[in-house]
């Protein structure tokens, strides 16, 4: 007798099976709409781990029930990025469209990494990386493929510096290599995708140069007299890493200026743009990414500030070949060669064997949207940042950072400024950790400059000017509330933020 599942298969492909599931989705986006829920939850790991603390199920379950149980075991201690005041890291409250496009990707499993196994959305993704090549400004022998994020996309781009470099280095290895091995150059704040690709790529670590920044974005004279100094060592560059929205700050190095110093000089420019590329769709902002056909790879994740769902990253590159070259991958059984005199394989131009077609979420994002829908995402999401920022700039208790150059801003607790610095640090760690854990709003922390600050990110369309208000109100009553229970405060001020936001500019 053939075993109950196969039935139970046929069952869960009809409509009705999908339905709670469609309608699990749907409802939290509807109920995260006001705001009036807990952004997060104040469970610990260790207090959510006994919900899961079960044997592995030996038989199945309605599926109606399984999808209650993700309800009431799962949604109910997740942060929920689809409410305003998530303001946390760089993940969105992905756009609708595409979170209904990730159940029929799914249904249909294309590997788009392989042409005969994914007839339409291989040639689908191919164009989709024609239209974003186009956007930066590169001919028709650009070309790319999907990551699963900027750190793939960035380890991607330098392997195929190194095989521009070291062209012998994929067959022989790097021991081989006679002469110096060459280095890389970054920006103090890039992501550590950049030092982590150049170890992996067996380079070493301190084949790794950091050059400082000046206001938060490379500084360019800094990084000419180092090329300047390893020239004159006759230490080779593998490339120059730039990037345009940086994790910290969200800044934009100077793609223009840098780009000039490395064509001027043969090296290899590589701008990783996975937070910033998407300024491209913006009218307002695309002067940002200014230089950046002057890149020889971008990396540019639409899971970041075009708020697709996780994950779809991208690297684009100025000349296709530089991928083929970079994996000179050969596997016979897979990859049939070319068609039409070119190879659509996508596999052969990336880290991946097995791929999602998330280029059709991508590729349903600017169907539904379109180009002008997207870029007035971007803007919206950089001008609630300005609104935060021009509120902290007329608060007492706040410093800002920087000016944001997109949607995120860093800023400081400082209370009346007379306490010592490294409290100040303690008490900003605290306040965060404090503010998150009453599911009021939640935002992230880093250290910038050596100090600890508060970092918010913009990241759903939902959030306003009033949210950004709502979030500094927020700090201020748990900051006097720490204050009450004992907690170093320097602080006299008892201004709020919605006193501060009727009286700033905007
Ligand atoms: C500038 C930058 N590059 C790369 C990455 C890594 O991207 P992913 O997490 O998609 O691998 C990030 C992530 O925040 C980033 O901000």
């Amino acid at each position: 007798m053939r075993p109950p599942v196969f039935d139970l298969l046929e069952q869960d492909m009809e409509r009705d099976a999908a339905l709670p599931f469609v309608d699990l989705a749907s409802r939290y986006f509807l109920r995260t709409r006001d705001g009036a829920e807990p952004v997060s939850t104040a469970l610990s790991s260790a207090e959510i781990a006994p919900r899961f603390d079960e044997p592995l199920p030996q038989n199945g379950r309605p599926l109606n029930e399984v999808a209650s149980r993700i309800e009431h075991d799962v949604m109910t201690a997740m942060n929920q990025l689809a409410h305003p005041m998530c303001m946390g890291h760089q993940v969105s409250a992905p756009l609708p469209a595409a979170v209904w496009m990730e159940a029929v990707i799914a249904a249909m499993n294309q590997s788009v990494a392989v042409a005969e196994m994914s007839p339409s959305a291989t040639v689908l993704e191919t164009q989709l990386v024609r239209w974003l090549t186009g956007l930066i400004g590169w001919g028709a022998e650009a070309g790319g493929t999907l990551t699963s994020g900027g750190t793939e996309a960035t380890f991607t781009a330098l392997l195929a510096a190194r095989a521009a470099v070291l062209p012998n280095a994929w067959q022989v290895g790097l021991g081989a290599e006679v002469g110096a091995l060459p280095v890389v150059l970054c920006g103090e704040h890039a992501h550590y995708a950049v030092t982590r690709a150049v170890a992996e790529l067996g380079l070493g670590l301190d084949r790794a140069i950091a050059i400082p920044s000046r206001d938060w974005r490379m500084d360019v004279e800094a990084l000419a007299i180092r090329l300047n100094a390893l020239a004159a060592d006759g230490v080779p560059v593998m490339a120059v890493v730039a990037t345009a929205g940086s994790t910290a700050t969200g800044s934009f190095d100077e793609l223009e200026a840098i780009g000039a110093l490395c064509e001027s000089r043969g090296i290899w420019f590589h701008v990783d743009a996975a937070h910033g590329a998407s300024a491209l769709l913006s009218d307002v902002h695309r002067d940002r990414m200014r230089g950046v056909a002057r890149a020889r790879s971008v990396a540019w994740d639409a899971h970041k500030m075009m708020l697709l769902p996780l994950s779809a990253g991208m690297l684009l590159v100025r000349d296709e070949g530089d991928l083929d070259r970079a994996f000179a991958q050969r596997a016979p059984y897979l990859f049939h060669g070319d068609e039409d005199g070119r190879v659509w394989d996508q596999g052969t131009r990336s880290f991946q064997c097995s791929r999602r077609a998330d280029a059709l979420k991508v590729w349903v994002a600017f169907q539904r949207y379109g180009v002008s829908g997207l870029g007035a995402i971007y803007d919206h999401l950089c001008d609630i940042a300005r609104d935060l920022h021009a509120a902290i700039s007329v608060h007492s208790q706040f410093v800002a950072l920087h000016e944001p150059e997109s949607n995120i801003l860093c800023f400081r607790w400082v209370g009346s400024a007379t306490e010592d610095d490294a409290a100040v640090d303690d008490f900003n760690r605290d306040l965060r950790e404090r503010y998150n854990r009453s599911g009021r709003g939640w935002i992230t922390t880093t250290v910038l400059g050596g100090r600890r600050v508060l970092r918010v990110t913009v990241m759903n369309p939902r959030t306003t000017r009033a949210h950004v208000i709502a979030l500094l109100d927020g700090l201020c009553e748990e900051a006097a509330e720490m204050r009450r229970e004992g907690n170093p405060d320097p602080s006299g001020s008892h201004m709020s933020a919605s006193d501060v936001g009727r009286a700033s500019t905007r």
